[in-house]
């Protein structure tokens, strides 16, 4: 069956989309409309602002302990994917209720029901690098991160005035803009988790970046429209 695979990073849900009610009911109409034109879909959704209030509550106390970091992170994110799943579910849609705990039980869901939705794994990664591996073992012909900037920059835009907007990159250029694939702390990472950029490459597998909080270009990416973002491909 043919699969989509998309990460849905914490911060759109937690709380930096304006309205976010309207953005869980618009996302549950997309997520139905993809389905409906005969996608499978897998959805890893990421910590945002419990995963980062969690850890700098802990941080004065556990100190430098990456991997205990890690899991309050993964905990919130487990915590964002229930809200999202549950919100499909009761929109009537066939979504996996228990949320898995690594791609193996995902893709054993994936199997029995039209949508799964995860969080995090293991410590020393991402939900980025979760959902690549997902798109992986899924067979998805890409992975998309939705997040909550429009593109991949060389450089973080914010600070440089001159940072290059990113329409197409090959995976060495990705690589070259987000650094060695090392998990340097918990609960804060760039446009995209280096290990997951890691992993898309020696997969081949394209990823396609795209403004989650834009929900026209969140659908068009699903639905594998062309989309405003940058596509990371060869
Ligand atoms: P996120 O996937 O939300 O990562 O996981 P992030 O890049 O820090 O946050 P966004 O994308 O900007 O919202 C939150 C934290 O949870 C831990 C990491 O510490 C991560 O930074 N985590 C998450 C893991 O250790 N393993 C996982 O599989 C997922």
């Amino acid at each position: 069956m043919r699969t989509r695979v998309a990460t849905l990073g914490g911060s759109l849900l937690r709380p930096e989309v304006e309205n976010r009610h309207a953005w869980l009911e618009a996302l549950c109409t997309v997520v139905e409309e993809v389905v409906s034109s005969g996608f499978r879909l897998a959805l890893v959704v990421g910590g945002g602002a419990p995963a980062r209030e969690g850890i700098e509550l802990a941080k004065p106390m556990i100190g430098n302990d990456v991997d205990a970091l890690d899991r309050i992170g993964i905990a919130a994110t487990r915590l964002n994917a229930t809200i999202v799943a549950e919100a499909l579910r009761f929109a009537g849609n066939n979504v996996s209720t228990s949320i898995p705990i690594n791609i193996e039980e995902a893709a054993e869901h994936a199997q029995n029901h039209s949508i799964v939705v995860m969080g995090g794994t293991t410590p020393g990664h991402t939900t980025d690098a979760v959902a690549i591996r997902l798109a992986k073992r899924l067979g998805a012909e890409r992975c998309i991160i939705a997040t909550n900037v429009g593109h991949v920059f060389s450089s973080d835009p914010r600070s440089n005035p001159d940072a290059v907007k990113f329409e197409h990159m090959t995976h060495d250029q990705l690589l070259e803009v987000v650094g060695p694939a090392e998990h340097r702390n918990a609960g804060g990472s760039g446009v995209i988790d280096p290990i997951g950029a890691d992993v898309a490459r020696n997969a081949g597998l394209n990823l396609a970046v795209v403004d989650g909080r834009d929900m026209e270009r969140l659908r068009a990416a699903l639905k594998g429209e062309s989309f405003e973002g940058t596509n990371i491909e060869g």
